[in-house]
């Protein structure tokens, strides 16, 4: 069909915002059909744009050039309606909508564009391939529910730098080109053009730079940042994110995480919903013992240690380790469970472990009847909630890093913890809709965020306690790598130890605990952070009792040495992934959901299909030549 012109014509309202009180007014909207309904004379359009969806009202009477048009337009054509704003008869009112008190009484239509048929459309309730989605990212991104996510995320970031700015923060950019950055993973390299052979790396984080900005005197320094890291995508995990990253100096760990509590509160109030401050906190050991993990959901009840309730020899008989933690999961209402539902969990359990489960409780209470009825007293289970214990297997194979440090964890206790951790919240996952285990259902959580709006509407009932902050501290300073038969940074290398555990950092570097903590929520590690070395000779030690040599630390860090011996502060800090904050206040299932432009599991953009070859001549430019693929 012929498309017109805007001409001099100007939009006056956004479609969402029109309501009763507009009624008399002269408008103009603009947007997308999203939907088109024909009675003949009457042709009824409802366009959407950014705030919503409006309906326009053609008539052939009042404008038969509108109403022709109208029944060629199709969803997704961009069309222009220029008319009166007015109330709806009674029975015409739509109250799911917003604009469902009014109409627009058209008097003129103009169709801006039309389209190509798309695979799906916006209007579509629940599309389920996601790769067309994502091929077809700018129509997948008009669908309501994408529009609100982008919408919370820019409100959420907004909220975070006015906090971090009031609270004496100043946001500087650090370089994207850049030299390798300690985090671990594996870099981006960008080839130089006009250094052969030489190449810069993307930025893991701005981890370098932001100690760097503090020994030149910025004392606070924050940045919405842009990490790169070439590693596996999870849904927790993309390749290239955004930190709210910070740095401060002088500070105590109690200032870093006053500083968090007071930026992420403003953040989480920005999507309606109150966290409680302070946040609790727990030691890393406390935390594995008590949930099985570093990054505990403490929306479920944590393990319990049910040893007592058997005797040696009830544990020899059921092939359990004496030596390791007997711990009981509760998964609340899930009721009985048939054998083969309960074989159906088993895939969920981590069997590489070196732990076993005992999940069948009418077999354990035949045979134990006592040690039954006490490990339900133990974990406070009701009648129907599920039962599960978890316990080392005397068969695993004991390696040379299974000794048990003083004071520590031992790699195989750590390890049934663990396993009985992932289990738990494999298991509640698997049961959280039907049993709500969560205490909160996914969808109230979704129906909690929804609104988002800047003023904070009241969030619903079922929401409260759906978000579970939890700081995570002590952690060990060095984790024993059998592989490598070395011990290696479980943060990263200039992470400062607790000055108490100074003295045994050659000597014992298991006792030795860091000075770092992360945050966690809701089973997801949303930041991780530490006080850092500011002193050469420290940072030396640290070297040395990583195994990295002078020559290795020169070429890696050179820069950031000598860097340390210009004047250094005491100083610490943290970054949080932004796009995890997001995720959990959009309710989404992954990150893709709140990244405009995110990659595929296989590290694709289906959009503008990268990564790609690139020309001869390019790459004749950069002095690379291309290894064929094998
Ligand atoms: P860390 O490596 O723990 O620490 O990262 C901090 C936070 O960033 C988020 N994050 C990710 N989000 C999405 N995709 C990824 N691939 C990804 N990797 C990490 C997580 C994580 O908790 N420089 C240190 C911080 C510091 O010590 O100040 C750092 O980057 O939410």
């Amino acid at each position: 069909m012929a498309l017109d012109f805007l001409g001099s014509l100007e939009r006056t309202h956004l479609c969402g915002d029109l309501r009763a009180a507009n009624a008399g007014q002269q408008v103009v909207i603009m947007g997308w059909v999203n939907r088109r309904r024909d009675h003949g004379n009457l042709i009824f359009l409802d366009v959407r744009d950014r705030s919503g969806i409006a309906q326009v009202v053609l008539d052939k009477e009042m404008t038969p050039d509108g109403h022709a048009k109208g029944e060629q337009v199709r969803p997704e054509y961009v069309v222009a309606a220029v008319g009166k704003v007015r109330l709806r008869s009674a029975d015409a009112i739509n109250p799911k909508m917003p604009t469902g008190e009014i109409e627009i009484e058209t008097t003129q239509l103009l169709v801006l564009n039309d389209t190509r048929l798309a695979p799906f459309s916006p209007s579509d309730e629940a599309i389920q391939n996601e790769e067309i989605r994502l091929k077809y990212r700018y129509v997948d991104l008009r669908r309501p529910e994408m529009q609100r996510n982008f919408r919370l995320r820019h409100d959420i970031t907004l909220a975070i730098r006015e906090s971090l700015s009031q609270q004496g923060f100043l946001e500087i950019e650090t370089p994207i080109l850049t030299k390798s950055t300690p985090e671990g993973a594996r870099d981006f390299l960008v080839p130089s053009r006009v250094h052969p052979g030489e190449f810069y790396a993307l930025p893991q984080s701005p981890q370098i730079f932001k100690q760097i900005l503090m020994i030149s005197g910025f004392d606070r320094y924050f940045q919405i940042a842009r990490c790169f890291r070439d590693e596996d995508l999870r849904a927790d995990r993309q390749l290239e994110f955004t930190q709210v990253d910070l740095e401060m100096s002088f500070p105590r760990q109690e200032m870093v995480f006053g500083v968090v509590e007071q930026f992420l509160s403003a953040g989480f109030a920005a999507a309606g919903v109150t966290l409680p401050v302070p946040f609790p906190r727990i030691t890393y050991d406390e935390s594995m013992m008590r949930f099985g993990s570093d990054k505990p959901d403490m929306r479920l009840p944590g393990l319990t240690d049910v040893r007592s309730a058997f005797t040696d020899d009830q544990l020899a008989t059921l092939q359990i380790d004496p030596a390791l933690p007997v711990v009981a999961l509760r998964i609340p209402n899930v009721g009985e469970l048939s054998r083969k539902e309960r074989e159906d969990n088993h895939p969920l359990f981590d069997q590489k472990k070196g732990a076993k489960f005992i999940d069948d409780f009418k077999r354990l209470a035949k045979g134990f009847p006592e040690a039954a009825v006490r490990v339900r007293e133990l974990t406070g289970a009701a009648e129907a909630d599920f039962v599960i214990i978890v316990a080392g297997d005397p068969t695993h194979h004991i390696k040379a890093s299974d000794t048990k440090f003083p004071g520590r964890l031992s790699e195989r206790e750590i390890n049934v913890y663990s396993a009985a951790g992932n289990f738990r919240t494999e298991l509640a996952k698997k049961y959280a809709e039907r049993h709500g285990a969560f205490g909160t259902t996914d969808a109230a959580v979704k129906e909690a965020a929804a609104p988002a709006p800047r003023g904070g509407d009241k969030l619903p009932v079922s929401a409260v306690g759906a978000f579970q902050p939890i700081w995570i501290t002590d952690f060990p300073m060095f984790e024993f790598d059998a592989g490598l038969g070395k011990w290696m940074p479980a943060h990263h290398p200039f992470t400062s130890p607790h000055e108490a555990d100074m003295a045994n950092l050659l000597s014992d570097p298991a006792s030795v605990r860091a000075n770092c903590y992360d945050l966690a929520m809701n089973g997801l590690e949303l930041g991780s952070g530490s006080i850092r070395i500011h002193r050469k000779d420290v940072q030396q030690q640290i070297f040395q009792s990583l195994g990295i040599s002078d020559e290795e630390a020169r070429a890696r860090f050179g820069f950031f040495l000598d860097a340390l011996e210009y004047g250094t502060p005491p100083h610490g800090g943290i970054a949080l992934g932004l796009d995890r904050i997001v995720m959990l206040l959009a309710g989404a299932p992954s990150l893709r959901e709140v990244i405009a432009f995110p990659k595929t599991a296989k590290a694709i953009d289906l959009m503008v299909d990268a990564p790609t070859t690139v020309s001869d001549q390019q790459l004749k430019e950069l002095h690379i030549r291309v290894a064929l693929k094998s």
